[in-house]
């Protein structure tokens, strides 16, 4: 299945927790297939596959837009093992189109997850890469982020956020 759209703020499925993966199957695989020419579509720093409309505990992580010589990481049954320190940065979200605030998140982050090979890493990020995992690893618990957003951030967001959801 090719081409499966971005889900947008909405959409029920966004609030629902994925399931881990069990088996790197041939629909894992078409699935990270169309995270990725996704992502690469939208220019974006990650996706998780909820976006995407499929419950699996997977996501993708490209700094390539901010830093020429990352390449896409592919996180499957991810676990954030540790977090430290903290920053304030502007985030926004492939479901959020037009939606940026700057949000306080922890500057640093252990994860450990499968990749596409099913074989298991351990990564220590830091800044946006750090922001990106937490992003998209909040997304596999149906966590969004606004709800991250300070009750003025979420007011000012609050017309946007309406416009959105009656578009879906
Ligand atoms: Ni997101």
């Amino acid at each position: 299945m090719a081409g499966r759209p971005i889900v947008t703020y909405g959409d029920p499925v966004l609030r629902e927790v994925s399931k881990p993966v069990e088996e790197i199957t041939t629909e894992v695989k078409d699935l990270l297939a169309d995270l990725k020419a996704a992502l690469q579509k939208a220019n974006g720093l990650g996706l998780s596959a909820v976006q995407l409309g499929v419950l699996l505990r997977i996501f993708i992580v490209d700094l390539s837009v901010v830093d020429i010589t990352a390449e896409q990481k592919v996180f499957i049954n991810p676990e954030i093992m540790e977090t430290a320190g903290s920053s304030e940065f502007e985030e926004g979200c492939l479901s959020f189109p037009g939606i940026f605030q700057r949000l306080t998140r922890p500057e640093r982050v252990k994860v450990k997850a499968l990749d596409e090979n099913g074989n298991e890493f351990v990564m220590e990020a830091e800044g946006v890469a750090a922001r990106a995992i937490l992003h998209e690893n909040d997304h596999l618990e149906g966590v969004l982020f606004i709800d991250h957003f300070s009750a003025l951030g979420r007011a000012l967001a609050d017309r946007k956020l309406k416009r959105l959801t009656k578009s879906v």
